[in-house]
């Protein structure tokens, strides 16, 4: 699939057939995560892919339809680098795009899985110091989403001046 046709057809998918994802797909998503634009190329990341079904049904916490998902990818940031925040959302952007290239659903998961970080930091293993900014539930989809109501291109396109 092209990159302006994943970009395009990239919607949230919340409903998943339960099936597994190969490890070599799970490896190419990871991958265009790290790939991802990066402040001073710190890179302060690391991807923790849950493929455990009684670990992936622990995440039902933040949300009962996760349950459903092939894996998780957690992502995990060092607070520690300036641009933390800005270098995970890159990261999860390419990690959706890479997903919807290879034919499945996936969700950037993040205010509902906040309020539950430590008990998820802790399933995972995840140090103290470092932040789980978010869950990637990636699945064969069993939903075809609705595209929410995007602004026009012609209300958010300013050109030359505000
Ligand atoms: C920072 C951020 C946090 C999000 N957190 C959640 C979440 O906790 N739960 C959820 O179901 N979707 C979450 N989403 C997905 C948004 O709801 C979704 O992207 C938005 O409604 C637009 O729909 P679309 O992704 O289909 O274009 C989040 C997206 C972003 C960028």
């Amino acid at each position: 699939m092209e990159t302006l046709e994943a970009l395009r057809t990239r919607r949230s998918v919340r409903r998943y057939t339960g099936e597994a994802i190969p490890k070599a797909d799970l490896e190419t998503i990871v991958d265009a995560g790290r790939l991802a634009a990066t402040g001073s190329n710190r890179q302060p990341w690391v991807f923790v892919v849950v493929t455990d079904r009684a670990t992936i049904a622990q995440f039902k916490l933040a949300g009962a339809w996760m349950e459903k998902a092939g894996a998780v990818i957690a992502v995990v940031m060092d607070p520690v680098s300036r641009w933390w925040v800005e270098d995970g959302s890159a990261a999860i952007e390419n990690m959706l795009l890479a997903s919807v290239a290879l034919g499945y659903g996936a969700c950037w998961v993040e205010g509902d899985a906040l309020p539950l970080e430590g008990e998820f930091k802790s399933l995972l293993g995840v140090p103290a110091e470092k932040r789980l900014m978010a869950l990637i539930p990636v699945g064969v989809a069993a939903e075809t989403p609705r595209t929410p109501e995007k602004k026009a291109l012609a209300l958010v396109l300013h050109w030359e001046k505000y």
